[in-house]
């Protein structure tokens, strides 16, 4: 087999232990909602991987529930910092990219994060994210404000382990 100079199954960093609880493949669905658009449910899977460095990447992508059809799709890194502070980077398939910052509580298992930067965005101005486990289930909300509505809920989903 050709050797790609990757460990395989390297050991988790330090600074991923608080969050390693999340590393694994989730799927669940979600509900999508905004004063602009007609609320319709979508199924979901996302994947937190490492490489044994202090980062962990993050693919997600959704699906409209009812046919199937393929819809937004992101992916990025997380980067958690000893003090319970995290910064995400994510790019999404719109085109749009997001740096957040936030924190995170090991304990708890909440992690909320807001926008510190939006780019190539013709509507979103601002962009919150908090993720929660509740009993074993990865939930999240994702509220956005655009140029035209403050922020609010656009997304509310919980997912499964798979
Ligand atoms: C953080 C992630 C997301 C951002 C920043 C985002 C942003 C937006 C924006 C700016 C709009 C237009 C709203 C308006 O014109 O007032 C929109 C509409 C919409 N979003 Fe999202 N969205 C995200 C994730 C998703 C996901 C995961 C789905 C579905 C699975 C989704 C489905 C829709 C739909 C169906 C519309 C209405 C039709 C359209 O404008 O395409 N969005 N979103």
């Amino acid at each position: 087999m050709e050797d790609d100079g990757a460990k395989s199954s390297p050991a988790v960093h330090p600074a991923l232990a608080p969050l390693s609880y999340l590393l694994g493949s989730w799927k669940g669905e979600g509900e999508v909602g905004f004063p602009t658009i007609n609320s319709f449910s979508y199924g979901e899977q996302l994947q937190f991987s490492h490489s044994g460095k202090p980062v962990m990447a993050y693919t997600q992508k959704t699906w409209k529930l009812n046919s199937g059809e393929p819809m937004h799709a992101e992916s990025g890194y997380w980067r958690p910092k000893p003090d319970g502070t995290i910064e995400v980077v994510i790019a999404q398939s719109t085109g749009l990219v997001e740096v957040q910052k936030g924190t995170y509580n090991a304990e708890e298992k909440v992690i909320k994060l807001q926008t510190e930067l939006v780019g190539n965005a013709t509507k979103v101005k601002e962009i919150t994210r908090v993720f929660k486990l509740v009993d074993g289930e990865l939930s999240y909300e994702v509220q956005m404000a655009t140029n035209q509505n403050s922020l609010q809920p656009h997304l509310k989903a919980s997912l499964k382990r798979l």
